[in-house]
């Protein structure tokens, strides 16, 4: 019998509590006991101004859980253990845990590893992840930018991963989500200037929060400081695509004819 709770992550979108998943919805307020992550202790939580925007009040026994931004592997893996021992412990106490996450819970996101780690800790526990919307499927929809069709190739990566990669990846895909984009903005402009790629592309900001920002013309971000919650869709139409395998092309004209 499990005595302990059921630890579950609902993803919440990426700002625009519209697109709150009817199922992350009722189990906000189903009773279990939210729990929602900050960068430093008592800091306002992005993932929870999501929720009190779309109405619901935070529960008084809602509680944070810190990840800091660092690359210190040491402060890391202490903040890891400390939220994830927290979270073990709530859950002995019998209710069932909601870890609220921006955007979509499976996509460069906290819940994952946490889940992981507490698994660990406690293999029996049941883990939920409600599925969710993310901030570069809100991105394209808000400015009207086609992500993928037909056999068109479409890649999400960190920008992180520096320019000669994502130069790379322009031969290889139609369309890039470049997330986490901040660190590298003036070098990604510069990249795409030199592949005549900058009237294809744009930035987002905030993406459905009161503070969206889309940036069309975005050589003029260039010695700009710009929000973490940021990435660009960069569409690369010049892109020479290989032929297909397996007949898929085929079978298209063929059900088109
Ligand atoms: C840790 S990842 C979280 C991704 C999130 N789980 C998702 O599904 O989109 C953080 C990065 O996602 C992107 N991001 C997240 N929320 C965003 C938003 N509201 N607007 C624009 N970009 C966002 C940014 O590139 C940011 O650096």
């Amino acid at each position: 019998m499990t005595l302990h709770g059921k630890l579950i992550g609902a993803s919440l979108g990426p700002g625009d509590p519209e697109l709150i998943t009817r199922r992350a919805w009722a189990v906000l307020q189903s009773g279990a006991r939210w729990l929602y992550p900050v960068k430093k202790a008592e800091e306002s939580s992005y993932a929870l101004s999501i929720v009190a925007r779309g109405g619901l009040p935070i529960p008084a026994d809602a509680e944070e859980l810190v990840f800091p931004m660092t690359r210190d592997a040491d402060i890391l893996a202490k903040a890891w253990q400390r939220a994830a021992v927290r979270t073990v412990a709530l859950l002995a106490e019998g209710r069932d845990l909601v870890f609220l996450v921006e955007g979509d819970a499976s996509t460069f996101a906290t819940f994952g590893h946490l889940a992981r780690v507490v698994s660990e800790l406690l293999p029996s526990v049941e883990v939920e992840t409600i599925p969710g919307v993310s901030s570069f499927a809100a991105a394209a929809a808000t400015t009207g930018t086609v992500l993928a069709e037909e056999d068109e190739t479409f890649a999400i990566i960190p920008a992180a991963y520096g320019v000669e990669v994502i130069d790379h990846l322009l031969d290889e895909f139609d369309t890039l989500a470049l997330l986490k984009v901040k660190p590298l903005v003036d070098e990604v402009v510069d990249l795409l200037e030199r592949r005549d790629l900058l009237a294809t592309s744009v930035f987002i900001e905030k993406v459905g929060s009161p503070e969206e920002r889309i940036v069309r013309d975005v050589a003029s971000l260039k010695g700009e400081k710009v929000n973490y919650l940021s990435l660009m869709l960069v569409q690369n139409p010049k892109r020479v695509r290989g032929e297909l395998r397996r007949g898929c092309r085929k079978r298209k004209e063929a059900a088109d004819s």
